[in-house]
């Protein structure tokens, strides 16, 4: 399955590097600005250099893990609609951050090993880190790692307004949401939380239900579906904080019955299925529809490396004369194909392929425990 996400080693060294980078910034900073009491600023940096050594150890570990994963090719793959000059500037400023993550600490390092007063670095009062060998007192080797430090921290501090600003300028001109490529599902997070405690399991029969797609060509309707894909389901109409729904489709199951378009979904321009064989559904919110047994849904849509929101509407209603507690929803959802870049190419101003697309759901689950 092609990877939309960092793996989840990746994800939680990246949040809580960031955590720390952003303390050490600021204790670094607020020791460099020499504003606080001395004693205080003493107390700061026995700290800075603690958690520094730790960052450290982690960068080590996040470097080592970052070139398994591209061994095994485990690290996904940016939007296809990113132009050359942003996949080269988003390289070049991981490597950046990469950079300063390693030289932030270790010019440290240099320079409390170097530093006239020669003092240990404790680590939390416990185990000493011990210093970098042959530089102890030497006062040039001293002024320059402080001179680089300095000037690392600026550099981070930049590389780092950079690195949000390109975040937010993706999501907010482009519309592309990077931020699940570093997050999890909100399934798994709950899941993590406990947060779905009182929703139920339940699961999809894909053999009794359909996930379909309908629209326009040369003016005559096409309908489609998907002949495989799986979803994960916690289900409770009086907890509906508690429900949600994910799904993952086989982008390389479509049908339509039409060998013409058959052949055609799966090239570069429309689904790309050779680099993004799957599309993700992943709710975020699910709430009460107008009437009774409706439901809206709202969450994220990837198809094709790009993320967008989505919202839905659908009805649950339990199976007539099943006992093995069944419910069908039904539903869908009209997306914009142009959105996700399908057909972007050989038809962006929709004069053969209709821009809207309706996906349809039918769906019939069962608690997971009765299976
Ligand atoms: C000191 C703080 C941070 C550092 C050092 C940092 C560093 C990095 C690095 C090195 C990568 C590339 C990962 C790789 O390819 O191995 C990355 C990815 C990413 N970071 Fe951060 N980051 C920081 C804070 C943030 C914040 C605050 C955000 C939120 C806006 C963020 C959002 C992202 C996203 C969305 C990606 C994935 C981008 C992609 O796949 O191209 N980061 N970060
Ligand atoms: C990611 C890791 C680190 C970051 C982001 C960081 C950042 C900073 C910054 C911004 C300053 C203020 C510079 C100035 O304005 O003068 C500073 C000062 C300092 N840092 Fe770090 N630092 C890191 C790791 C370390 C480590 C590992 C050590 C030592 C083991 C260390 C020791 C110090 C000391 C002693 C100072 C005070 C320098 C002075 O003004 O006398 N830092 N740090």
């Amino acid at each position: 399955m092609a990877t939309t996400r960092y793996p989840a080693l990746l994800v939680i060294l990246h949040w809580l590097l960031a955590l720390m980078i952003v303390g050490m910034l600021g204790s670094g900073l607020a020791v460099g600005s020499d504003l606080l009491p001395k004693m205080k600023q003493f107390q700061i940096i026995q700290w800075h250099k603690a958690f520094g050594v730790g960052v450290l150890l982690l960068v080590g570990l996040r470097i080592l893990v970052r070139l398994w994963a591209m061994a095994m090719h485990k690290i996904p793959a940016l939007p296809q609609t990113f132009k050359p000059w942003e996949l080269k500037a988003a390289h070049l400023g991981h490597i950046g951050l990469y950079a300063a993550m390693i030289f932030m600490p270790l010019t440290g390092w240099l320079m409390v090993s170097s530093s006239p007063y020669g003092l240990p670095t404790m680590l939390w009062g416990t185990v000493a880190w011990p210093h970098l060998p042959g530089v102890a007192g030497l006062t040039w080797v001293n002024e320059v790692a402080k001179e680089s430090h300095e000037l690392l921290g600026f550099a981070l501090l930049a590389l780092l307004a950079a690195h949000v600003g390109a975040v937010a300028k993706h999501y907010f001109q482009d519309k592309i949401n990077l931020l699940p490529r570093v997050w999890f599902g909100v399934l798994a997070v709950a899941l993590l939380l406990g947060s779905t405690a009182n929703a139920t399991p339940y699961t999809a029969l894909v053999a009794q239900s359909s996930v379909g797609f309908k629209g326009t060509h040369a003016g005559a309707e096409f309908k489609g579906k998907f002949d495989s894909w799986q979803t994960e389901i916690q289900w409770n109409p009086a907890e509906l904080a508690q429900s949600r729904i994910s799904a993952t489709i086989n982008l390389t199951s479509a049908r339509t019955g039409n060998p013409t378009y058959d052949a055609t979904l799966p090239t570069a321009d429309w689904f790309n299925t050779t680099k993004f064989p799957h599309a993700t559904f992943t709710s975020t919110k699910i709430t009460k529809g107008a009437k009774a047994n409706t439901y809206a849904a709202k969450g994220t849509l990837t198809l094709r490396g790009l993320v967008q929101p989505v919202a839905f509407t659908f009805s649950v209603v339990p199976m007539a004369g099943r006992t093995d507690g069944a419910l069908r929803a039904i539903g869908g959802m009209q997306l914009d194909r142009l959105a996700y870049g399908i057909g972007a190419a050989s038809d962006p101003a929709a004069e053969w392929v209709s821009r809207p697309i309706t996906v349809t759901l039918d769906i019939v689950a069962t608690p997971a425990v009765a299976q």
